[in-house]
């Protein structure tokens, strides 16, 4: 029996003494020691090393005082054994090669099978585990959500679109966009729960651009498909589920009866807010404008000071930031930070 973290009590619903706080993107390219690595390697090689992508995700926990490690992979990877010939661009971010263009094209997608696809993945999460278990630090799971992993199939996603390409697919092919939602599903169904079983702690639903859509529209497109794929990793484990988005305080009331543990919140929200319009006892994770981690400054230390007194009325609070990181994160202002939660 392994003892409780409050990481994931606090997933579980439990409200801790002072929340537990890790960050989107705490492993990346604003840390020199991160970035020493990459002058060596490429982004996919380090993904696809077990032993290299074990020392990314622990990177972040040797500097600062976190309380959960999340495995170092990305939302696309996983596409590949699909039948998506992608690469990670300098500077550029990600680049799909083969995007969907029509019905034809997703005909072609494939169901990989979950070892051969990322195997990888899932031996980077039992290395972490076995180096975090004398420190009792939980390891968090993660993958795309279906529609977002669709803005980057058909439109090569990025923030501030508005993915009409996307809406347009959905649109004139229905069941082309049924089948490429449903293959979606099934390959992310088999990684998420392949995940638990690796043992990590939690998972997090990442659905980055869902907050394009109208409450109609997501009912519609996307909603379904989540519900299937969370019903199906319910199933099989109980480990909490966290679900974010950016932009989706327009989506809260759709959210209530999603079977999740968690939701995350961005920053243009405060969290008594967001609590109201969700109208259910989800444990909430954020909401810090990561871009204050840039910047530094006296709203810094204010923001935190708030979202601690805004998240007191929620079933559990999570302190995070409501997007990730960005590269130029400033190395002292996410050790102030996590000085201000812990204080
Ligand atoms: O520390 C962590 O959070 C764990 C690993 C992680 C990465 N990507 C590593 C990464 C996680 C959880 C992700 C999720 C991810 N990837 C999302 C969802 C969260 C979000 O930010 O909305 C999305 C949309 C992606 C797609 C993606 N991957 C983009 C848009 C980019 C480029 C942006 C950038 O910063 O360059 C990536 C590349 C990426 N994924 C990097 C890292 C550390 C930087 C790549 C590098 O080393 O060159």
């Amino acid at each position: 029996m392994e003892a409780k973290s409050s990481l994931i009590e606090a997933f579980r619903g439990v409200r801790q003494d002072r929340p537990p706080v890790w960050f989107m993107r705490q492993a990346g390219r604003y840390l020199p020691e991160y970035r020493e690595l990459r002058k060596r390697y490429s982004m996919m090689t380090m993904i696809r090393s077990p032993e290299l992508a074990c020392k990314v995700t622990l990177q972040p926990l040797e500097r600062f005082d976190l309380d959960g490690a999340i495995i170092y992979a990305d939302i696309l990877n996983p596409l590949i054994g699909m039948g998506i010939e992608l690469d990670f661009v300098e500077g550029e971010g990600p680049k799909i090669f083969n995007p969907i263009t029509c019905a034809e094209d997703v005909e072609q997608l494939k169901i990989p099978e979950l070892e051969e696809n990322v195997g990888y993945t899932l031996e980077a999460i039992r290395l972490v585990k076995a180096e975090l278990l004398t420190r009792n630090i939980p390891v968090i799971g993660f993958a795309g959500a279906p529609f977002t992993l669709c803005c980057y199939i058909i439109e090569q996603g990025g923030a501030g679109k508005n993915f009409a390409q996307v809406k347009k697919f959905a649109t004139l092919h229905p069941e082309a966009w049924h089948q490429m939602n449903s293959k979606l599903v099934a390959m992310l169904t088999q990684y998420l729960i392949g995940q638990a079983e690796a043992g990590v702690g939690a998972l997090q639903i990442f659905d980055s651009w869902v907050g394009v859509l109208s409450p109609l529209e997501f009912a519609t497109w996307v909603k379904p498909y989540l519900i299937k794929l969370i019903a199906s990793i319910r199933r099989s484990t109980d480990v909490p589920l966290c679900y974010f988005g950016t932009n989706t305080a327009g989506l809260f009331s759709s959210f209530a009866d999603l079977d999740v543990n968690v939701i995350g919140v961005d920053w243009r929200i405060r969290l008594n807010e967001a609590k109201s319009l969700l109208n259910r006892n989800f444990a909430l994770q954020g909401n810090l404008d990561p871009t204050l981690l840039v910047s530094g400054g006296p709203l810094l230390k204010t923001s935190v000071e708030q979202i601690l007194i805004d998240s007191q009325g929620s079933a559990a609070h999570i302190f995070n930031v409501g997007h990730g990181f960005s590269p130029d994160v400033k190395i002292e202002n996410v050790e102030q930070v996590i000085k201000l939660v812990k204080k």
